[in-house]
């Protein structure tokens, strides 16, 4: 599969409702949706009240990848925001299998995301829970940064691992995606690939989507 998931995170906060229009009008797939907490990632982005105002004018799935320490807090208070896919990261969960569970009773799609630093092997008991696993290809916490190349070889064990105990899972990148890389990424087994400063720094936000596509 390839799909496109803009990450908000770069939009025009003062022109969101516009940005919002123009992914509405593209090709893009899902709408990728960075909640960070200033904890568990430096950074500090927004909230559900943000993500309620980008639900009712969003018509597409809103992915959701919270940043946040104990993320099995909030399920419901994301649920309600509006989100359809929420992913957790593997290192701010002490009970993983039991925050997955919890997006899965929600009735939502989950994940399970991996920092740089992480192995692939350390989703062997959890990848046939998962809906989506996605790759950071950057550390987490800020758009804009240079893409880590050791992310194809990941890619391709996820795949791997993916074909052997949950072929339904999709893969996802998130993190200096853009049009150089997009087609190795696709090649190397991702399903999903995420774009902040690729698309909204584009002149043609719309068209680079479709490049990225191809
Ligand atoms: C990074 C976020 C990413 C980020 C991607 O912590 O999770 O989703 O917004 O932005 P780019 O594509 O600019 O690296
Ligand atoms: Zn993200």
């Amino acid at each position: 599969m390839k799909l496109i998931s803009p990450s908000l995170l770069s939009a025009d906060f003062g022109n969101l409702q516009r940005d919002i229009e123009m992914l509405n009008a593209s090709d893009c797939d899902w709408f990728h949706v960075d909640v960070m907490d200033g904890i568990f990632v430096p950074n500090i982005s927004f909230g559900q009240p943000v993500i309620k105002y980008i639900k009712k004018h969003a018509r597409k799935p809103l992915d959701v990848h919270l940043m946040i320490m104990d993320p099995g807090r909030y399920i419901n208070d994301f649920k309600e925001a509006g989100a359809d896919i929420i992913t957790v990261h593997y290192e701010a969960c002490t009970h993983l299998d039991r925050t997955l569970h919890a997006i899965k009773d929600a009735g939502l799609q989950c994940g399970v995301v991996l920092n740089p630093g992480t192995a692939v092997s350390l989703l062997e008991d959890t990848i046939q829970l998962c809906d989506v696993a996605l790759l950071m290809s950057v550390n987490p916490g800020f758009g804009g940064q240079k893409f880590i190349e050791n992310t194809y070889n990941k890619c391709r064990q996820l795949r791997s691992l993916c074909d052997r105990k949950n072929p339904h899972c999709l893969i996802e990148i998130d993190g200096g995606v853009n049009t150089g890389n997009a087609p190795l990424l696709f090649e190397a087994g991702a399903d999903v690939l995420v774009a902040g400063n690729a698309v909204f720094k584009s002149d043609n936000p719309a068209e680079t989507i479709k490049q990225l596509k191809r």
